[in-house]
């Protein structure tokens, strides 16, 4: 077997299980998100059925997918604190475009730590938000002007959230070897050395030409 092809566990069963209801999830809410949201996508409330089940079932599926980000979130939180190589990886965007990666980076690198982060405002948001609006649980609790504010952020925070996740879906496509990790748990050791070496050598004690 050569080199390139010995592999690392990256993301065990539960974490992969975990991941994909997020993302099943956030498909499902962005689909039939869109059809509330704008006229000419109302057709995609077929997604749950009928126009009346979309508007009952997109509430609790934002519930399941809130939870189950929790549970991301509390995985992952301390592996996205961003330092200052992070802000120099930010700042280097262009290079690592070209193809480059630039620093000698870690589990994650600063888009991801970024990408994270933004994931979470976007969760927090949209939870406060839906759950305000949330007829005929708890709208009934505010005032018409505050549902207002909250239907306005929830839209908002959703369309950020949508644009972040496809830069996401791109990014996990573009760095070859990258969706492996998430279906199967694993990647090369050459995928691990170049685009994360720190991380590799932490989980191998290997050198990487970094130090
Ligand atoms: C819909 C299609 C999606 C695909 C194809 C996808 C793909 C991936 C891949 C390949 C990774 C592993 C990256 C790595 O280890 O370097 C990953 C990580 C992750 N994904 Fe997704 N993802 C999708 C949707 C989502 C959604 C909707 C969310 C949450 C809103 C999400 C949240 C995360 C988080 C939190 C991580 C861990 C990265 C970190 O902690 O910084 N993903 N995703």
């Amino acid at each position: 077997m050569k080199t390139s092809e010995k592999l690392i566990q990256r993301y065990c069963a539960a974490e992969r299980i975990n991941h994909w209801i997020v993302a099943v999830c956030f498909v499902l809410l962005a689909i039939s998100g869109l059809a509330f949201f704008y006229p000419a996508f109302f057709w995609l409330t077929g997604v749950f059925g009928t126009p009346q089940l979309a508007r009952i079932v997109h509430p609790f599926v934002g519930v399941v997918m809130v939870l189950a980000f929790a549970r991301q979130f509390f995985r992952y939180a301390h592996h996205n604190l961003i330092n200052k190589e992070d802000v120099t990886w930010m700042m280097s965007v262009k290079e690592v475009m070209k193809g480059n990666e630039v620093g000698d980076i870690g589990r994650y690198n600063g888009g991801q730590k970024g990408m994270f982060w933004v994931m979470v405002l976007c969760m927090i948001l949209l939870l406060v938000s839906g759950v305000i609006a949330w007829r005929p649980y708890f709208a009934g609790y505010f005032p018409i002007p505050i549902i207002r504010v909250a239907l306005l952020v929830h839209a908002a925070s959703a369309l950020v959230l949508i644009a972040s996740i496809i830069v996401h879906v791109y990014a996990a496509l573009w760095v070859q070897g990258t969706i492996r990790a998430m279906v199967e748990g694993v990647v090369t050791h050459a995928w691990a050395r170049k685009h994360h070496p720190r991380w590799f050598r932490q989980v191998t004690g290997k050198e990487t030409g970094h130090s």
